[in-house]
């Protein structure tokens, strides 16, 4: 296990995680190894060796596995999505002053993560899949150098964070699962939610060479409900071509899709045989402020 006194952010740890089993403070273990709680002895957090921290409760799962997330990495670390990745970080510096805490909800290998942290801002990312937090806290060793750590990474769920109530400037959540109520507790009052998911074009040039008929996406089903814990500032939508030639690449990128699990292997075909992709990008963030808790709907 790497040292977590170098490996987690100093503030992060102390101002936003709790023990997820009992709600108690965490602290670093003497010799830099393990979470303690500061509420019970046998609440103990440590990764067995590898680079992220077991805080998620046992009954929510296992998030992505080794196999997509290895996909997934080789696919953004090419940098086709790096305008989406800006869109973000522009994003974040246009409604957050430099230094202040983000924490990013199911956060994958933390591609966009370190972005922002590398933006200056403290960011926590949290991922139900161990092998994202691994990836996560690799790259952040790898591109922070000697540099101290501005991020933390551990396997927790967006709907049961081991965050403390109102601890948080801004919640990120890229194409991974919405959960508004959990934001809404785990961010300050007036604190930022941005929300990417695929915009209607998304990804059109991927399921024209597969579908006979294709159809435009509809928008995320889990945006906050507008008025009940967050109101929409604005929706800012990023478009952009990508051409993909390297096999290996679009079938990582359809590894990203939900078609993926729900193609038949002769459609699926239809995309080993095809040797340059090209496909709008479309992202869309929605942009929320928290409702201050007293105003907020009964
Ligand atoms: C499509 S990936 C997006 C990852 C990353 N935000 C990105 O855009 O590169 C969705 C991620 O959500 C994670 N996930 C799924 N359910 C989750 C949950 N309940 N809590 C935390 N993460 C979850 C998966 O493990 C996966 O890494
Ligand atoms: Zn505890």
């Amino acid at each position: 296990m790497p040292d977590l006194s170098r490996e987690l952010h100093q503030t992060l740890v102390s101002d936003v995680l709790v023990c997820p089993v009992c709600g108690g403070s965490l602290r670093i273990s003497d010799n830099h190894q393990s979470l303690l709680c500061c509420g019970s002895r046998t609440h103990c957090f440590d990764g067995g060796g590898g680079g992220y921290l077991p805080l998620a409760p046992k009954h929510s799962g296992g998030g992505d596995a080794k196999e997509a997330v290895r996909y997934r990495t080789a696919f953004l670390s090419a940098g086709y999505y790096a305008p989406a990745a800006k869109a973000l970080c522009d994003l974040v510096k246009r409604y957050l002053p430099n230094g202040k805490t983000v924490l990013d909800a199911g956060c994958g290998e933390g591609y966009y993560t370190n972005l922002i942290a590398a933006d200056g801002y403290a960011v926590a990312g949290f991922d139900l899949s161990k092998f994202a937090v691994d990836a996560a806290a690799k790259a952040a060793r790898r591109s922070r150098g000697d540099n101290p750590s501005q991020t933390l990474y551990a396997v927790g769920s967006v709907f049961e964070l081991p965050v403390r109530d109102q601890c948080v400037d801004a919640v990120v959540n890229i194409f991974a699962p919405c959960a508004p109520t959990e934001y809404a507790r785990v961010l300050k009052p007036h604190g930022i939610l941005i929300v990417a998911g695929a915009g209607e074009d998304h990804l059109l040039g991927l399921k024209k060479v597969i579908y006979d008929d294709p159809y435009l996406n509809e928008g995320r089903r889990d945006l906050p409900v507008e008025g009940k814990e967050f109101t929409l500032l604005e929706k800012h939508t990023v478009s952009f071509e990508i051409t993909v030639e390297d096999r290996e690449k679009m079938e990582a990128l359809f590894s990203m899709t939900p078609y993926y699990w729900r193609t038949s292997p002769g459609d699926h075909e239809k995309l080993k045989s095809c040797d340059r992709l090209q496909t709008p990008v479309t992202f869309d963030f929605y942009i929320y402020q928290k409702i201050q808790p007293e105003r907020m709907s009964l």
